[in-house]
């Protein structure tokens, strides 16, 4: 039988997180608002507790010519107040706020005022934004993490994360301790139906590095809140930098190729050399299109060579992406590319020329010299790989291994290896990229 234990005091701490009793008495009104005419509505969150906020997350005073998304703008003091500063503000709300439509029209206000899901903004078109406030909204989420990659693929700069965090008022920065969330099935937390997760200060932290953002501050965690501001970019290449790493190459790690797809979960692997002895995980800062992403993983593979692995940051448009990275105290190494979202297409193949691998005989693959074969090819698109070149043998796959760059005549050289051991004798070759495919030449496998 199941030993009884006593309920978890946390439950009945939980139920009372909520001013949201105080809403009938604020007559509806979450925000408090100063109008220009000086009267004043007033709402739950005193006004001087909106402008605390709005200061804590270091925007600047100035926000003329800047772009901003408010999710989860309720009322609007936050959408209205940084569109006085100059701001060129979209506001989204699961639902139309009466409120909201009531102040937007005494203000004269231009916010562009959305009713979205956090889920459909991905496709509703609206493009990237310097900043984003995604205040009050995590800990009503189904999907916090999804919700915080779609928040990072909408921030070209800075996002400020505020949200109910568990252990709020005794959090102290120690990367040791393990994040950790609750989860609400129920009306757990404040009684309400639609609040479904309670995340430790750090595991808003984590989630955020997770997401996407390169660096996460706390600016504040006290009583039940937590405030992270997330930053797309690393921090300037301090002057005094020594110089960058060697970078070797940047590959998919679980395909080798350099394609990367944003509907997918995939990862890029770094290899690169650097004099830093005892270089730590954190310390690596590695870069797409110039936004920072951080390293998930470090390895050192032997003598100055190192393997990082990050993952493939969110927002990234179709087509070539610059990519390199620095350590703390270096600059950036130069840079290689990767393709995103970018389909293989070829017109017509060319097999100019094939060999053993190892011996360079004509046609030939030598299963006692490894079972390398090399193919020279026109036709390749440019983003071809080792993943999107697909070699036949008859009707065994081999392991495509080596894709070059052109030659002056845009030939590349292909390699492969026969991954299962084949009887000798004499299989047709077939090589597929994209939708053209070359077939016809007979290859000599030897034993
Ligand atoms: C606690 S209020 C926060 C209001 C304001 N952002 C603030 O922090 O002062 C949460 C807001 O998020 C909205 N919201 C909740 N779930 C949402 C979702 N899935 N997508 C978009 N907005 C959502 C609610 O309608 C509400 O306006």
């Amino acid at each position: 039988m199941m030993e009884k234990v006593p309920a978890d005091s946390a439950r009945s701490e939980r139920l009372e997180v909520s001013r949201l009793h105080l809403l009938e008495a604020a007559g509806g009104w979450y925000h408090s608002f100063e109008l220009p005419d000086g009267s004043v509505i007033p709402g739950v969150i005193p006004i001087e507790e909106e402008r605390a906020r709005l200061a804590r997350f270091g925007l600047p005073a100035d926000l003329t010519g800047r772009s901003l998304l408010d999710i989860g703008a309720w009322d609007g003091w936050f959408s209205f107040e940084t569109e006085r500063r100059g701001a060129h503000v979209t506001a989204v709300d699961c639902v139309e706020i009466a409120n909201f439509v009531k102040l937007h029209k005494r203000l004269g206000s231009r916010v562009d005022y959305r009713i979205l899901d956090v889920y459909e903004l991905p496709d509703a078109g609206l493009g990237q934004f310097d900043f984003v406030l995604f205040l009050g909204v995590l800990y009503h989420l189904k999907h916090p993490l999804l919700a915080l990659e779609i928040v990072c693929a909408l921030t070209r700069e800075t996002a400020v994360i505020e949200s109910f965090a568990i252990d709020a008022p005794t959090w102290t920065e120690n990367p040791e301790r393990i994040p950790w969330m609750e989860f609400y099935e129920a009306d757990e937390l404040g009684g309400l139906l639609d609040n479904w997760n309670g995340p430790s200060v750090s595991c808003i932290v984590s989630m955020a590095r997770a997401a996407g953002f390169a660096r996460v501050e706390v600016v504040r965690a006290a009583g039940t809140l937590a405030t992270v501001v997330c930053h797309r970019r690393w921090l300037p290449v301090p002057a005094d930098a020594n110089s960058g790493p060697k970078l070797l190459s940047v590959k998919h790690t679980r395909n080798n190729g350099i394609n990367f797809h944003t509907a997918k979960d995939e990862y890029i692997s770094w290899w690169f050399e650097s004099d830093v002895a005892d270089l730590k995980r954190e310390d690596v800062m590695a870069e797409v299109s110039g936004w920072g992403v951080p390293a998930m993983f470090l390895r050192r593979e032997e003598g100055s060579r190192w393997l990082a692995n990050t993952r493939l940051p969110p927002g990234l448009s179709a087509g070539w992406h610059p990519v390199r990275l620095r350590t703390a105290n270096s600059a950036f190494s130069a840079e290689k590319r990767i393709a995103v979202n970018m389909p293989a297409v070829s017109s017509e193949l060319d097999l100019t020329g094939s060999t053993d691998g190892v011996t360079w005989e004509a046609n030939t693959i030598d299963q006692s010299r490894g079972g390398h074969g090399s193919f020279w090819l026109r036709g390749l698109g440019e983003n071809a790989d080792c993943a999107n070149v697909q070699v036949w043998l008859g009707g065994e796959k081999l392991a495509v291994e080596y894709v070059s760059e052109p030659d002056e005549f845009g030939g590349r050289q292909v390699n492969a290896r026969i991954a299962e051991p084949l009887p000798a004798g004499k299989y047709p070759l077939r090589i597929r990229f994209g939708g053209a495919e070359i077939e016809g030449r007979e290859i000599q496998v030897r034993g």
